[in-house]
């Protein structure tokens, strides 16, 4: 079939055609009459036209999937000649300068299975309106430059929906007639309309107080379904600390009577920064010790933190334009992260954010979909909710930082807040800001904005004895991406120090300096190539680079395995000394083949992994950090093609060498981190578990009954989630005689908690099996799943798809044409979902020709299937090229 004889190739929006909106909306008055099937909503739009804007410019109001009933000019209805209504909305002709719109369309929230727009989430009303999803509940100038003030009224049943909620502050309420009630909320700040919300229905809630540090009272409410009221209070006490440090670091305060957040469990994302009524994916919510992990204890700190900090990155500055989405996202990802290493431990988030960073965005911006930070063109936005604008954002965000220190960053921060306070603004001003504030000039410094691709850099380090010197040339070079084939060099912050044979810092003289500046130290490399020497270097040092990862660049370095044996041990950094462990183990791995892995060959990861075993006095976390072999998806990254078997093979084969060198050092340090007490999700308790766990992980490689009898005991006797989930992966992931029992015990156990499922699902999904797929196949017609539950589909499917690269890329194909199904099924209920999975097969060409050719046939049937969403389309259509 070919799409293109059927269905118009979707429209392609580009930056360089951005134009500012002709009209604005000043106020903006809602009425809802709730009703699952059949909701009315009227709109009242105050409008202006725009002062360059000339009189026979017609108002354009986006629409989709909406029913009109009636429209109405200051409060004369309008004929039929003065308006047109089309596919992509509504054009008014003939307006005056100033008026008022009124516009009635119908809605059917329960046939919303994209859930963009207002949808219904187990009985109850929502909406997610970013990025396009207001169009699909009013017509209304969408985009986010429009910002207006908006006042809401929400009708329904007092019996089904007693909870009525909108952005801002409750102004009104009372009761109607036939049993129903009506609430009024208003939001004294203007907003586009992407952050506007309602939501409504039989929910409780948990209440408590915040005093901002001016004095403000602030009432904080989480609105759940009522059977999980018992699972709130880390939600709320993550949002306390969230506002008191954005107080303390960014001197932001809240600025409504009230702040709510409601917990839903269909959603698409993560969860959404609406005025005053978050709406939040349950998963980011919810937790319970017995139900929820250590890591979901910490992913819900972030996201509440993430959305919290919108507030301001976001809202109150929002964005011009969606190619400015990291503007909000970049900056409040790099918030959230320095939030959660104030709360737990830097050294463990910044290696965290560093996988997540080089195991998936290095890899987008390797492959078809590379794009830059702020992106030129798109076809459905939504689909640039990616890695690159979020975490690289936030990488950009924090080169600033690192360039501009701590003060200087704050000051530009305050400028940026004063400045564009209530502004729809670009990336430009955020930098402008900075400039302004510091005076230092960030000309050069833009480009990580424009150029898509990692930049590679390559150390080259001369030591002269007789001078006393040593010299490092720094040299970058960044490969072309789809549409960039020229690079210009970036200005890169290279955190640096140099060490002696002993692991010693040495203190830092660069050539023409009167004294030494410190152990650490900025570099800026802003050329192609640059020289640093270095004064007064008894002997040959170990140079440090990139610490705390200061760029987000790929770095060859040319170290003796002596040498990273060294960082390893001493480096005070880190990021640094992890990576050195990680870059050992990583030779091994890819320079041997598996059957070659045994005790001698891995003798020095053997040793250095007993001392970090009982090295004690190192922070647990960073010790298990430290014993976690790189991942196969990083792996994958020094490969070409890549081949899935052998990566995991290999890895499997040192795992196993480890776990038999080291029985009684990890029996050992199981039994030291025994705990007993009550949970606790702090980081010191959530670390002992983590290494704990990993432990048990390793000894079950061996696959003898002790250990199986171990994890049994685990499973059994374990007083919270992360325990007993810990214990259950390590045993669907052997070939204990029980495997199938505890799987079926456990679902038995947990079939009524819809999260705790999805962890189940996820666990087969990701399982170390050879009939992965099959299990796969069958669970898709369990009562536990679902396709039209996006979480149900991320844990399965998705967790297939991107989280078992030896199931999904099995030779035969298999794996590939059950995903690429799944993919077009999904596609005609919810494309932004279908699309997110599409992800799994955009880097086909990585591949030996077998997969490719698989691959690709997936690919082209999505891309040429009739009627095909402009989500799926851009997804495949680009990965094609
Ligand atoms: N702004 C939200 C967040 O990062 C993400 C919403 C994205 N939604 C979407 N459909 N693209 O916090
Ligand atoms: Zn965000």
């Amino acid at each position: 079939m070919d799409r293109k004889a059927s269905t118009p190739k979707p429209a392609t929006v580009y930056l360089k055609d951005y134009q500012p909106p002709a009209w604005q909306i000043e106020a903006v008055e809602l009425e809802f009459d709730l009703d699952p099937q059949a909701t009315r909503v009227r709109s009242r739009l105050q409008f202006r036209r725009a002062p360059e804007t000339g009189p026979d410019t017609p108002l354009h109001l986006d629409g989709e999937a909406l029913e009109l009933l009636g429209i109405a000019l200051d409060g004369e209805p309008l004929t039929a000649d003065r308006y047109r209504l089309d596919e992509a909305g509504l054009e008014v002709r003939g307006l005056p300068e100033t008026g008022v719109l009124e516009i009635e369309t119908r809605i059917n929230p329960s046939a919303n299975t994209e859930l963009s727009g207002l949808y219904t989430s187990s009985g109850n009303f929502c909406t997610q309106c970013e990025a396009e999803g207001f169009r699909r509940i009013t017509f209304y100038p969408d985009r986010p430059d429009v910002m207006a003030r908006f006042t809401t009224t929400l009708r329904a049943d007092k019996v089904a929906t007693p909870v009525l909620l909108s952005n801002g502050n409750p102004i009104a309420s009372g009761e109607l007639e036939d049993g129903r009630h009506y609430v009024t909320w208003q939001d004294p700040f203007p907003k586009p309309c992407y952050l506007f919300a309602l939501v409504a229905g039989d929910l409780g809630w948990i209440r408590d107080r915040f005093v901002t540090r001016s004095g403000r009272e602030v009432d904080l409410y989480i609105y759940v379904q009522k059977h999980n009221l018992d699972k709130c209070d880390h939600a709320m006490a993550s949002l306390k600390h969230a506002m008191r440090w954005d107080e303390e670091v960014y001197g932001r305060e809240y600025d409504l009577d009230r702040y709510m957040i409601v917990a839903v469990d269909d959603f698409n994302m993560g969860a959404m920064e609406n005025k005053g009524l978050n709406v939040f994916n349950s998963r980011y919510v919810l937790a319970r010790p017995d139900t929820a992990t250590d890591a979901d204890y910490q992913n819900i700190e972030s996201v509440i933190g993430h959305e919290y900090f919108h507030n301001w990155s976001g809202n109150r500055v929002t964005c011009r334009d969606w190619f400015q989405l990291s503007l909000k996202e970049g900056f409040t990802v790099f918030r959230d992260q320095e939030f959660s290493s104030d709360m737990n431990s830097r050294g463990v988030q910044r290696i965290g954010d560093v996988n997540i960073l080089r195991t998936h965005q290095f890899r987008e911006d390797a492959g078809p979909m590379a794009h830059p930070v702020k992106p030129d063109h798109y076809v459905a936005i939504d689909n640039f909710y990616t890695v690159t604008v979020y975490n690289k954002g936030a990488e950009v965000v924090r080169m600033l930082h690192t360039l501009l220190g701590t003060e200087g960053f704050r000051r530009g921060c305050d400028l940026y807040f004063e400045r564009h306070d209530g502004q729809a603004v670009t990336t430009d001003d955020f930098v402008n800001a900075m400039e302004a504030a510091t005076g230092v000039s960030l000309q050069q410094f833009r480009r990580w904005y424009d150029q898509a691709g990692t930049p590679e850099l390559e150390l080259e380090r001369h030591y002269d004895p007789q001078a006393r010197t040593c010299a490092l040339t720094l040299r970058q070079h960044c490969p072309p991406t789809p549409g960039q084939s020229d690079k210009q060099p970036f200005h890169i912050p290279v955190a640096m120090g140099l060490c002696d044979r002993e692991g010693r810092a040495l203190p830092l003289r660069l050539y023409g300096e009167a004294a030494a500046g410190g152990e650490s130290r900025v570099l800026e490399l802003c050329r192609e190539e640059e020289t640093f020497v270095f004064q007064d270097i008894p002997a040959e040092p170990v140079p440090v680079l990139l610490r705390g990862f200061s760029a987000p660049v790929k770095l060859a370095l040319d170290y003796t395995d002596a040498e990273l044996a060294l960082l390893s041990a001493h480096e005070r950094d880190p990021f640094c000394r992890w990576e050195a462990g990680q870059t050992l183990a990583r030779r091994l791995l890819l320079t041997h083949p598996p059957q070659a892995l045994d005790a001698d060959t891995a003798r020095p990861l053997i040793e250095a992994a007993r001392r970090t075993l009982a090295d004690t006095a190192l922070d647990p976390a960073l010790r298990a950090l430290a014993l976690t072999l790189p991942a196969e998806g990083y792996l994958a990254e020094f490969v070409d093609p890549i081949e899935p078997e052998q990566l995991h093979t290999a890895r499997q084969a040192l795992r196993l060498t480890l776990s038999r060198a080291l029985r009684p050092d990890l029996e050992a340090c199981y039994e030291q981190l025994t705990e007993t007490g009550a949970y606790s999700p702090d980081a010191a308790s959530a670390g002992r578990r983590r290494l704990r766990n990993l432990c048990l992980s390793y000894l079950i490689a061996c696959e003898d009954d002790s250990a199986y009898q171990l994890a049994l005991r685990q499973y059994e006797q374990a007083g919270n989630m992360t325990d007993s989930l810990a214990a259950l992966q390590a045993l669907v992931n052997s070939d204990c005689p029980q495997r199938e029992a505890v799987l079926e015990d456990f679902y038995s156990r947990w079939q009524q908690d819809t999260l705790v499922v999805d962890k189940w699902l996820s666990l087969q999904a990701t399982a170390d099996r050879a009939d992965t797929l099959e299990r796969v196949q069958a669970l898709t017609g369990h009562p536990a799943f679902s396709l039209t539950n996006p979480n149900k589909v991320y844990a399965l499917l998705r967790a297939f798809a991107q989280g078992n690269p030896v199931g999904f890329h099995q030779a035969s194909g298999a794996g590939y044409r059950f995903i690429g199904e799944q993919i077009r099924t999904l596609d005609g209920r919810n494309p932004q979902v279908a699309s997110r999975l599409a992800a799994a097969f955009t880097d086909w060409r990585r591949y030996n020709p077998t997969r490719q050719a698989g691959m690709r046939t997936e690919l082209e049937k999505m891309r040429d299937a009739g009627g095909v969403s402009r989500d799926l389309y851009e997804i495949a259509a680009r990965s094609l090229g």
